[in-house]
């Protein structure tokens, strides 16, 4: 029986396993496409008939890799990245709607989330109803409509950091026959890992998790009450080279560096410590 790694060694080892001779690091692919012998072969990737990678806007081996590490770390089945969190619930939403397709959401999520909700899908057809995040069962089920397509919520929700009762929300989607989609981008999977607790969908956006030099930055901008649109500015760009660089060196040491930035805040919080000790 293979051993299971435990989340500091996949954030190590994750989604990048070289074979003999090939480098230890992950080398960032600096291309834009990818050589072929034939325009046959090329013909067969562009019609989805063989894998391989042709075009680095639709995939590229680096992006891979770090996809395939933050899977591991989640205990998914397979990831994507995308350029910005945004165009991951994006993504997430109308990959299972249309015009005419509805969903629940919670209410306590980001306001960018929000506004996708609740302005932008609904230019496309897509209406949205959202909930407290507290709702009973009842309540949650009273949001559903025969076309609700997906329940979405946050784990902890930005900025309200209200804690969300995955089991409950699954429970209520699979009793709909939808799939729950939660944004973990604050507990991140050190701390939660949504599958386990019967999510279907988990995605995040990136500078507060993976690259986790920012993550005390969060915690004491909320402890000073400014969280929120003062950060926005670290917002990366995962086709820019050295950031996926630095987005792979945050995971590398990140099950330490999560524990410590909890530790601070804690300490902080409840020991009293200034903000800048
Ligand atoms: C919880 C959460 N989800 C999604 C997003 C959107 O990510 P992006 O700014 O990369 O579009 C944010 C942005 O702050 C966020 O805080």
């Amino acid at each position: 029986m293979e051993k299971k790694q435990s989340l500091d060694t996949i954030c190590i080892q994750g989604g990048w396993q070289p074979k003999n001779g090939e480098p230890r690091q992950l080398p960032i692919y600096q291309s834009t496409t990818f050589k072929y012998t034939t325009s046959e072969q090329m013909g067969r990737l562009f019609d989805l008939e063989e894998n391989g990678y042709f075009y680095t806007r639709l995939a590229n081996p680096t992006n891979d890799a770090v996809a395939a590490k933050i899977c591991a770390l989640e205990g998914g089945v397979g990831a994507m990245l995308t350029s910005s969190g945004q165009a991951a619930n994006f993504y997430a939403i109308m990959n299972l709607c249309q015009a005419g397709d509805h969903v629940v959401s919670s209410a306590a999520i980001y306001g960018g989330t929000t506004n996708l909700f609740t302005v932008t899908i609904p230019k496309m057809g897509v209406e949205c109803t959202l909930v407290s995040p507290d709702a009973t069962e009842e309540e949650l089920a009273a949001a559903f409509r025969p076309n609700t397509k997906a329940l979405f919520a946050e784990t902890i929700a930005n900025p309200a950091l209200t804690v969300l009762d995955i089991e409950k929300f699954a429970k209520v989607a699979h009793e709909h026959g939808v799939p729950l989609i939660v944004d973990n981008t604050f507990a991140t999977p050190i701390n939660c890992r949504p599958f386990e607790w019967g999510a279907d969908i988990v995605h995040y956006k990136r500078y507060s998790v993976l690259v986790c030099h920012l993550c005390k930055k969060l915690y004491i901008k909320h402890r000073k009450r400014r969280i929120g649109n003062s950060l926005t500015k670290h917002k990366l760009c995962v086709w820019s080279e050295c950031c996926i660089q630095l987005l792979l060196c945050s995971i590398r040491r990140y099950e330490c560096s999560c524990n410590t930035h909890l530790r601070h805040s804690y300490r902080d919080e409840v020991e009293g410590a200034s903000i800048d000790g």
